[in-house]
């Protein structure tokens, strides 16, 4: 056996660690990644401190003026590396039927005999920090434990923000709890006294996870959901799998409480693709015409949702923090995310300003100079001959959620928020209305299932085509996506059976453009309006819309226009049905259900069917 004590690197495991497991996987991917040393992560404040410190003294961070922005850094990535790579992940489930025709699959076998080789000495000259973190309140019974491995600092101080990090998680797992082994390598290993760069990243790239073993692997990148596998690799695709398991769902979707002037509060969960606005519905402030109304942050992207013996769904935010998209925030279109991030944030691809802060497009007034993401200077003059942009379209933010002002009390309980909602969301210049309720559970699942967007930076590759993206979970589905689409019926079912009211299910789209090419609609807080109208449906009030082929949308009376001046003409612009459209767009259904045939659900093509004839009619 080629074990790591027999090359001199001993495990050291502290004392507090006592899940033998653990210990000796720890012990199997140091001899199999050669790491310099093996560092247990604490996830104390001094430790925090420590290595933001060593990753200045790497070049990897660069420390923002204090009197600005206290305790906050700036790291800018290798131009390679900066969004997810949605082509380079696989889910290697035993079957490539599991997997499903939305995936990259390959056998377990074979991918283990190609990333083994890769791993083998991929930490040479570095630290392996060894990351145990929660997702979900530390402790509670719908929480799950994960350890990343990983030979990235940036890495780790990323994970303290982003999930509950640290020793506690040790007394949780105890002797023989259970935990998601994650390893993740930048791929860059370090020969003797070679110097390092200050993003080491591989141009080979692998996400990877292994479904029915509930492991991930990911190699050759430092950014994002490639490298922070608590987030997508872990809470999205290993927890779909374990959901569809167990009953329950784990979906891409914010969470947030919004609250009448009565006091009566409700819950509701929306799933937007990336970089679609999910932050941004989080922390929605009402607009003028809302007084005594409030909208509060349970989560930004991720919910676990669990159906409960009284017929309810009971939903929580998995994470501890937000690694949101910087560009387009500001203090006009969301004012509690720029006040999450006065102090204690880490940045990624803005750029830097000449007195030491941060900016980045669509933040307000542009600095007369300042050094672009990949470290060049950047000014107005030069972009508008080069179009050279000083934040990269998917530069990002990492804050603990603690930091927003608009976060809601029950944003920790273990037991979760009863949901009264969903919404599904696309970024569509054209054809989808401002907001639809669906008729019922099945033809709501139809509306998510067929949803599509325009895609964005959030992931490598062309930007802007529309593409079907099901639920806003195409690119973090762990298995094939027609037997989720019947996951979701069987959910609705099985409420229906208890005799529980079913949450409502809307789909709108803020995106539909003019003739100018120009965003209709106001959207940001003023989504107030549509939300409001959801929640007067749900308390049963007068409000009956106008049903159309696809569903119910509101009359322009119905929503409430107090403060902002949108005419009824405009209004039609936005959630006009066009009948020759919605053909075409059945088309690109069609062609949907064609590469999702196996396991599709029939009552799918049969709502299909019925929406084919309402438009006929
Ligand atoms: P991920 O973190 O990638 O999953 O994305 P997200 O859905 O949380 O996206 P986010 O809220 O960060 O929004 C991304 C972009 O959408 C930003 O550039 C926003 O300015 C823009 N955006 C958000 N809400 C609206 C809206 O109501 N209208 C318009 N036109 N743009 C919006
Ligand atoms: C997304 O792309 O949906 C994100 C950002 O939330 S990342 O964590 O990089 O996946
Ligand atoms: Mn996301």
């Amino acid at each position: 056996m080629n074990s790591p004590a027999m090359q001199g690197l001993a495990i050291n495991a502290p004392g507090h660690v006592k899940n033998a497991k653990l210990v000796a996987w720890v012990a199997d991917m140091a001899a199999l990644c050669k790491p310099e040393s093996i560092y247990w992560c604490d996830g104390s404040q001094e430790e925090y401190d420590r290595l933001c410190a060593q990753l200045v003294g790497a070049g990897t961070f660069k420390k923002l003026n204090e009197a600005k922005r206290p305790n906050s850094f700036l790291a800018c990535s290798d131009p390679s590396d900066v969004a997810r790579v949605e082509d380079r992940t696989y889910i290697c489930s035993v079957s490539k039927e599991s997997a499903g025709p939305t995936n990259n699959w390959m056998a377990p076998d074979e991918m283990r005999a190609t990333l083994n080789p890769l791993f083998d000495g991929c930490m040479k000259g570095r630290t392996m920090y060894v990351v145990p973190f929660s997702m979900g309140p530390l402790g509670s019974p719908i929480a799950h434990i994960g350890i990343e491995l990983s030979d990235s600092p940036y890495v780790a101080v990323n994970m303290r923000i982003m999930t509950r990090m640290g020793k506690a998680v040790y007394d949780v797992l105890g002797v023989n709890g259970e935990f998601v082994p994650c390893v993740h390598t930048v791929g860059a290993p370090l020969a003797a006294g070679q110097a390092d760069v200050s993003w080491p990243c591989n141009k080979t790239k692998y996400i990877v996870h292994y479904p029915e073993t509930r492991e991930i692997w990911s190699y050759g990148s430092g950014y994002g959901g490639n490298a922070l596998l608590g987030k997508k690799c872990f809470a999205l695709r290993i927890a779909s799998n374990m959901g569809r398991d167990e009953g329950w769902l784990a979906e891409h979707m914010l969470i947030l409480g919004v609250t009448n002037p009565q006091g009566k509060k409700y819950h509701v969960a929306a799933a937007f693709p990336s970089a679609c606005g999910k932050t941004n519905f989080a922390m929605l402030i009402p607009p003028a015409g809302f007084e005594g109304w409030s909208v509060t942050t349970i989560g930004d992207d991720i919910a676990w949702i669990k159906p409960q013996a009284d017929g309810t769904l009971r939903a929580i935010n998995p994470e501890a923090g937000y690694f949101g998209v910087a560009p387009g925030t500001n203090t006009l279109t969301n004012p509690n995310c720029m006040a999450s991030l006065n102090e204690n944030v880490i940045f990624t691809n803005v750029a830097l300003t000449d007195d030491g802060d941060v900016w980045w497009e669509g933040m307000g007034d542009a600095p007369a100079h300042a050094i672009d993401w990949q470290g060049k200077d950047w000014t107005p003059a030069i972009a508008k001959e080069t179009g050279a942009k000083a934040a990269h379209p998917n530069a990002r933010f990492t804050v603990a959620a603690a930091n927003n002002p608009a976060l809601d009390p029950e944003w920790d309980n273990p037991a979760g928020v009863k949901i009264d909602a969903f919404i599904f969301g696309g970024r569509r210049s054209t054809t989808v209305p401002l907001v639809t309720e669906a008729r019922n559970w099945t033809e709501g699942v139809y509306m998510a299932a067929t949803m599509g967007s325009e895609t964005t930076a959030a992931a490598f590759g062309q930007q802007g085509v529309v593409r079907r993206d099901p639920f806003a979970m195409l690119p973090f589905m762990g298995y094939n996506m027609s037997d989720y689409f019947q996951h979701w019926l069987n959910l609705g079912k099985k409420l229906e059976a208890s005799g529980a009211k079913l949450p409502g299910i809307y789909c709108v789209n803020w995106f539909r453009k003019g003739e100018d090419g120009k965003f209709v609609w106001p959207g940001y807080g003023e989504n107030m309006r549509v939300l409001k109208w959801m929640i007067d449906r749900i308390e049963g009030k007068a409000n009956k819309g106008t049903e159309h082929a696809i569903g119910t949308s509101p009359s322009y009376e119905e929503l409430n226009w107090t403060g902002l001046d949108f005419t009824a003409e405009q209004f039609k612009t936005v959630t006009s049905i066009d009948t020759a459209a919605w053909l075409a767009e059945l088309k690109l259904h069609d062609e949907l259900f064609t590469q999702l045939a196996y396991h599709l659900p029939a009552e799918l093509t049969a709502t299909k069917a019925q929406i084919e004839k309402r438009l006929a009619a």
